[in-house]
């Protein structure tokens, strides 16, 4: 587990440098197969370098806010600068992977038509579709037979603790229950056998 520190102390830390991604999300009433209620969008990203990882991006908060920034990072990555507020944060933790590198982490709910806008933009006008970002994907939050939906999910390579950022913003959002994480995370286990 990645060591958790404030907002406030992140921002006097001298030496390190920030980056900020969220987690968009909301409601949705649309079926798979006409049956299977996906019940809500949760949106991630392929990453230039092959892994899954949240939009957003690094932050000099000598130059902006880290919310600004965020909303900055969403405009080139998902082409809609989505407004981000102190209200949205949720945690920052040192990163487990880089060094001297503070991650920030906040989560927005939106509606489902606005994330639908925004899956549009972000192939039509986003400046880093086919670069930095090779395309949103959405998480699915079911389980089919055999793994199918969130256990094969879980079981592709992340970048750094976006894995466990997901999973902690789902129990927070309460869109999946501790029980169906639990699952969740035991089948994916046993497919990287
Ligand atoms: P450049 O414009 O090339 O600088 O990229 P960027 O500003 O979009 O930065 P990026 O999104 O790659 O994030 C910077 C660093 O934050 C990465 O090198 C990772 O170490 C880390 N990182 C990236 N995505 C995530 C994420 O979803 N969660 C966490 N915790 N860290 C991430
Ligand atoms: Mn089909
Ligand atoms: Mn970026
Ligand atoms: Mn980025
Ligand atoms: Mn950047
Ligand atoms: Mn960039």
């Amino acid at each position: 587990m990645a060591e958790q520190i404030t907002r406030e102390d992140a921002l006097t830390r001298e030496g390190y440098r920030h980056a900020c991604h969220i987690m968009l999300y909301g409601d949705s009433s649309a079926k798979l197969f006409g049956k299977i209620p996906i019940k809500h969008i949760v949106l991630m990203q392929m990453r230039f370098d092959g892994l899954l990882g949240f939009p957003g991006g690094l932050v000099n908060p000598s130059e902006e806010t880290l919310e600004a920034g965020l909303s900055r990072e969403l405009h080139e990555e998902v082409g809609v600068a989505v407004p981000v507020g102190v209200d949205n944060h949720v945690s920052s933790c040192l990163s487990p992977s880089c060094p001297r590198l503070i991650t920030h982490f906040y989560i927005k709910k939106m509606t489902e038509s606005e994330l639908k806008e925004m899956e549009k933009a972000a192939v039509a006008t986003a400046t880093d579709h086919g670069l930095e970002v090779l395309g949103m994907v959405r998480v699915p939050l079911y389980f089919l037979k055999n793994g199918g939906g969130l256990p094969y999910f879980l079981s592709h390579s992340f970048i750094s603790n976006s894995r466990a950022q997901l999973l902690s913003a789902l129990q927070r959002c309460g869109l999946l229950s501790q029980g169906e994480l639990e699952k969740a995370v035991r089948q994916a286990e046993q497919m990287r056998r």
